[in-house]
């Protein structure tokens, strides 16, 4: 407690980025901290999970020490901390669960562990201090894409997921098949706004009507089609336009899902979480659709959609108002349900 206010600690280490944040109250952001290991990744073309953990390991002090320098405060002043528990890289997600321990136990803090895809849904009330449950959400990220009903800080319910890959996976092999590299989502974020998007088609595959399921492994498979294609007509391929056509498919199914998911859920707000949620044309295109159908979008800056530890504390916070502490025993897990 410092001045009266509660101060969470927050730390994430499930994927890549090594992430450190002291939040106050819930709301308010005081330090946020990520060390970032794509430039080790890239070299490999994507995530390596052994290579992840070990860098992990080696910086999460550096981290540590730099969060609660820049927000000055001291572990006497911190009254909780909250770590990503999973879902994640098992061995990346060990790495966060272990220093978190090691500091509740050594500084008599309590612990709560959060669920990855719940903190990526609370980084909007860092952002927006007047938003408040029930909303709808779309959680976007490499790992997931899900329309989920958050009815309570604490409670959401899974209306649709992806049934093969999420869709920053599948900007991720796209970027890949088309020459563009790791990470793929912010590289085709970028080269398609040089593009077309109207230039090549790609099927939007929407699945059974009134589904709010996914699927998007399918549009990797029609790019690189289109591309052998072009290149056995001895065609040269436009990397711009190939990534704006390929997004345009993809945002059209998930700007439409969501908007009619949000309306038949009879919700009012509709919330952008993860990864993928910084993706600009998303965004663009999501506040013109929300617009049309009375909805308010919410979308936190680029900085809080990718991993960071800010979402974690916030998280943290409005799950130990209402379950109190974790125990010693908290466990990471690869696969953890929210
Ligand atoms: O949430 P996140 O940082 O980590 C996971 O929980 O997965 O999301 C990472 C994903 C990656 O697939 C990355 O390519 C994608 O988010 N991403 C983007 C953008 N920035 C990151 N996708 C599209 N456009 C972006 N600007
Ligand atoms: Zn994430």
């Amino acid at each position: 407690m410092k001045n009266g206010e509660f101060i969470t600690l927050g730390i994430e280490t499930s994927c890549d980025e090594t992430a450190v944040a002291v939040v106050l109250d819930g709301r308010k952001v005081l330090s946020n901290v990520i060390s970032s290991q794509i430039d080790i990744h890239t070299v490999y073309g994507g995530v390596v999970p052994e290579i992840a953990s070990r860098h992990h390991l080696e910086n999460i002090n550096a981290v540590l020490d730099r969060a609660m320098e820049e927000a000055e405060v001291s572990y006497d002043d911190v009254d909780l901390i909250g770590v990503t528990n999973g879902p994640g890289l098992i061995g990346a997600v060990v790495i966060g669960v272990a220093t978190a321990k090691a500091l509740s136990f050594a500084a008599d803090i309590p612990l709560v562990g959060v669920n990855h895809m719940h903190g990526h849904v609370s980084a909007n009330y860092l952002q927006y201090p007047e938003l408040e449950p029930p909303f709808l959400s779309l959680i976007i990220s490499g790992g997931h894409t899900s329309l989920v009903e958050v009815t309570d800080y604490n409670r959401c319910t899974l209306i649709g997921e992806t049934r093969d890959d999420a869709a920053g996976e599948a900007y991720d092999k796209v970027a890949r098949v088309i020459g563009l590299g790791y990470p793929g989502g912010p590289k085709i974020d970028k080269a398609a706004m040089d593009g077309d998007p109207e230039a090549v088609h790609f099927k939007r595959v929407f699945l059974e009507k009134g589904s709010f399921d996914f699927s998007f492994s399918g549009i990797k498979t029609q790019v690189i089609n289109y591309v052998n294609q072009e290149k056995m007509k001895g065609r040269p391929i436009c990397v711009p336009d190939i990534a704006a056509s390929f997004q345009q498919a993809l945002i059209d199914v998930i700007v439409q899902k969501s908007v009619d998911a949000a309306l038949k859920y009879d919700k009012d707000h509709l919330v952008m979480a993860g990864g993928v949620a910084a993706n600009s044309a998303l965004r663009r295109r999501m506040e013109e659709a929300c617009g049309e159908a009375g909805l308010r979008l919410y979308k936190p800056e680029p900085v809080l959609c990718t991993d960071n530890g800010a979402m974690i504390a916030s998280a943290a916070y409005y799950k130990y108002l209402k379950d109190g502490a974790d125990g010693p025993d908290l466990d990471a897990f690869a696969n953890l349900p929210l």
